[in-house]
């Protein structure tokens, strides 16, 4: 194990430690106008660094503080067969020096593309289970599993859920809202939203706690919007709403949190998971030719066809500054 072992510390007050695997502040970019004249701002967490960056760099700096604080000689964990989260845990592992062990939906394929050949270069194990990128209940088991597996022989693994979507994964997006609270206030403006994509919750979960807490303490804070891409468990309300309590409590906050500070759109997930969508293919060619911000079909193009669609139903006037987190994704953009 490398000396970032020994650099979890506890900035935030209340927080438990966190480990420094990303590159941030990430940027917060002039995205110019959107079709209404509100201001579009792109919060670049496609740039968080790690393993070819993206949401989750910012979950694994606690998830894996958490790992070395139990002395974890292993990270397990789960996702669909072209997991951005299973490829930035691995990457996490390959710093770290902890063996990664990943539980994928899908086959093992000929050749390995995308996410799973960056996970395979980061020195990850990979399990292809043959499951569906939908049936997380399915994986889960798998995950557990394994994790039993390696216990019996002696090791001591980390175990992660799907997406890292855990109240401890969830203070990274906690964190990242405050980061993006401080940089509108540097830049002089007044976020209306926030808005960004959504699957096992944790990003939004760690959002929303964000805003409790600082509305609690009086300090700057907007509406956060998620656009769900999954129909899996994160796409109730109040899976979220509890995820971001617990999330609040493990922070010793007590700031109230509402279940109307949860807003889940679910209207741009269209036909299921991972299946493309028109408007996200015409997102992807806006953000492309507007902002070169490259977009996935999965997750990302989805996410911005709800800034596109939200703004086109009238959400958004000339004096609004919208915020949109662009959490990653880059990698499935060459899987086929
Ligand atoms: C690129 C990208 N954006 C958004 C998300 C959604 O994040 P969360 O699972 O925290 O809801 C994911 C999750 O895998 C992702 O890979």
């Amino acid at each position: 194990m490398n000396s970032e072992s020994d650099q979890a510390s506890s900035e935030v007050p209340g927080f438990p430690p966190r480990i420094s695997l990303i590159t941030a502040p990430t940027p917060l970019e002039d995205g110019g106008l959107l079709p209404s004249g509100a201001r579009l701002w792109v919060k670049r967490d496609d740039l968080t660094g790690l393993g070819a960056g993206g949401n989750k760099g910012r979950k694994l700096e606690y998830l894996c503080a958490e790992a070395l604080s139990q002395n974890a000689d292993c990270l397990v964990t789960v996702g669909a067969a072209q997991s951005n989260h299973c490829r930035m845990t691995a990457a996490a592992g390959a710093r770290l020096g902890l063996d990664t062990h990943l539980v994928l939906a899908g086959h093992r394929p000929t050749r390995l593309e995308g996410n799973q050949l960056l996970s395979q270069m980061f020195g990850a194990t990979l399990h292809h289970t043959g499951c569906d990128d939908a049936q997380w209940r399915e994986l889960e088991s798998y995950r557990s599993a394994l994790t039993d597996e390696l216990r019996s022989q002696g090791r001591r693994p980390h175990s992660i859920p799907i997406g890292g979507s855990t109240p401890m994964g969830a203070l990274g997006y906690w964190r990242a809202f405050d980061e993006l609270m401080q940089q509108c206030q540097q830049l002089d403006i007044t976020p209306d939203v926030i808005i960004h994509t959504s699957s096992s919750g944790g990003t939004h979960a760690g959002l929303v706690a964000g805003l409790a807490h600082a509305r609690a303490q009086s300090k700057p804070h907007c509406p956060v919007i998620a656009i769900g891409v999954a129909k899996g468990v994160a796409l109730t309300v109040d899976s979220v709403f509890q995820l971001a309590k617990s999330t609040l409590s493990l922070a010793a906050s007590d700031a109230p949190l509402e279940l109307s500070d949860v807003q889940i759109e679910s209207r741009f997930l269209g036909d299921g998971y991972a299946i493309p969508t028109e408007a996200g293919a015409a997102a992807t060619h806006w953000a492309a030719h507007r902002g070169a911000w490259v977009l996935d079909s999965v997750y990302t193009a989805k996410g911005f066809s709800g800034v596109l669609g939200l703004d086109a139903e009238g959400m958004f006037s000339a004096s609004h500054n919208v915020v949109f987190i662009h959490t990653g994704g880059l990698p499935s953009v060459f899987a086929h």
